[in-house]
């Protein structure tokens, strides 16, 4: 046996970490609260990313922490399958009541990978429901993040979270992505340019046929690839093409929904309704894992036949609609509404893109891009090193108590909604600051 002290960091295999750079210098958290966590040496870092794009109303909310407290204590676990408990259906009437007009129904998965995995299984069997199975097609996008399982790395566009894994699923093709930072670069909010790039999905059908494809997934806004926005105009036109060949329109809303942009969802800051919408993160404030897919009633309606004992759709997820996170959720929702925290961050966004846009002309930055209360300033990679201007910027950042998060050499902010003007001010100096020291 081997015998390890608790403190020991050899054990846990850490997720999308540089491990053996983590272990030799550790940056640990121990508690948080609000706007800051405290670190295990007990300094405070401001959260310039609420977690990792989840905690859109603050650290350790009493709502939030007295409902999952209580919960725990009332109904631990009910068995998801053919049994249910009351807080589950209450969250989904909620969630469907602040969700776009005619995203009827909720299905419940615990993270955004298992949502993507969900909206893909549900689209090719509502095909196959409705007598149009040779519909097996899926199309995502170039640079899209869909989570880490075998289906969103399909239609994924992460050329690493891809290459190391085979040969994935079989009938996927991607959409151009919609970074032109020749046309684009230093747009405030959604670019000018690129709506065009959607009539690729033109090319797509007519080379595959339209009858051929079930779904496209894309993220309203891409996130996770270092902040891609759609171009004015480029969503309705993707809506306009699925819509006309009988293709579903699934929005990965797992970092847009639940406020992040000013309004509940992408699909409502854009005006735009997809058929499905993945979810997560906010879902709970990032308390108790938990994601939900919102489809369609057409959607749904199409699986509710044959003998009322059958089983509908062959999935789920043992702690789908968990108790725990039935509360957390419950109570998330409530604290976004009683402090209006959605309307917040569509105040404070023109504030905060002021803030960005005024790094402009610091050493190394190259462009800068924002939507809501998200925001990215790209850097010019050191030659022959991507990705190392970044990480030192974020590493310089936390020495200096602000947590930021870097993909490739493009720093992401995701402030909680709670944020105040002087916090963002704070991380504007602590971003100058930073840039101008590294070589
Ligand atoms: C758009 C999008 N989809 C899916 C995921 C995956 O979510 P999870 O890490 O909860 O599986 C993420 C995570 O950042 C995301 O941004």
């Amino acid at each position: 046996m081997n015998v390890q002290s608790p403190n020991d960091l050899r054990a846990f295999w850490m997720p999308f970490t540089a491990n053996r750079q983590f272990k030799q210098n550790p940056r640990m958290f121990v508690a948080a609260k609000d706007m800051h966590y405290t670190t295990a040496d007990g300094r405070e870092v401001l959260d310039g990313t609420a977690g990792l794009w989840c905690c859109n109303a603050g650290h350790a909310r009493p709502r939030i922490v007295e409902a999952v407290q209580a919960q725990v204590a009332e109904l631990d676990y009910a068995p998801a399958f053919q049994m249910g408990h009351p807080k589950a259906f209450e969250l989904a009437n909620r969630l469907v009541d602040m969700a776009p007009e005619g995203m009827d129904h909720v299905f419940y998965t615990n993270s955004g990978s298992e949502s993507v995995e969900t909206a893909l299984k549900i689209a090719l069997a509502y095909h196959r429901a409705r007598g149009e199975g040779q519909r097996t097609r899926l199309i995502g996008r170039e640079r899209g993040y869909h989570g880490v399982n075998f289906g969103g790395i399909s239609v994924g566009g992460i050329v690493n979270n891809r290459k190391f894994f085979g040969s994935l699923l079989a009938g996927v093709d991607h959409l151009p992505h919609t970074h032109l930072p020749e046309k684009n670069s230093y747009s405030r909010g959604e670019p000018e340019h690129g709506a065009e790039l959607a009539d690729d999905l033109e090319r797509l059908v007519a080379l595959h046929g339209p009858e051929t494809i079930a779904a496209v997934i894309v993220e309203p806004m891409a996130g996770s690839t270092g902040v891609i926005l759609p171009p004015k105009g480029y969503l309705e036109k993707l809506r306009a093409i699925t819509r006309k060949h009988g293709i579903l329109l699934i929005f990965d809303e797992v970092i847009t929904g639940f406020g992040r942009l000013g309004a509940p969802f992408g699909a409502d800051y854009f005006g735009v309704t997809p058929d499905m919408m993945t979810t997560a993160k906010g879902i709970t404030n990032g308390v108790v894992p938990m994601g939900a897919v919102f489809c369609s009633g057409a959607i749904h309606d199409a699986f509710m036949q044959g003998p009322e004992n059958a089983i509908e759709l062959f999935h789920g997820y043992t702690y789908s609609g968990n108790p725990l996170a039935a509360a957390a959720g419950l109570a998330t929702l409530e604290t976004y509404r009683e402090e209006g925290l959605f309307d917040r961050a569509a105040e404070l966004a023109p504030y905060f893109e002021d803030m960005l846009h005024g790094l402009k002309g610091l050493p190394h930055v190259m462009d800068i891009r924002n939507l809501g209360l998200v925001g990215a300033v790209e850097l010019e990679p050191v030659a022959g090193a991507p990705t190392k201007r970044a990480f030192e910027a974020f590493l310089a950042a936390y020495e200096e108590g602000v947590l930021i998060r870097t993909t490739g050499d493009i720093i992401a902010l995701s402030p909680p909604l709670i944020i105040e003007k002087g916090q963002i001010d704070r991380i504007g100096e602590v971003l100058s600051k930073v840039l101008r020291a590294l070589p």
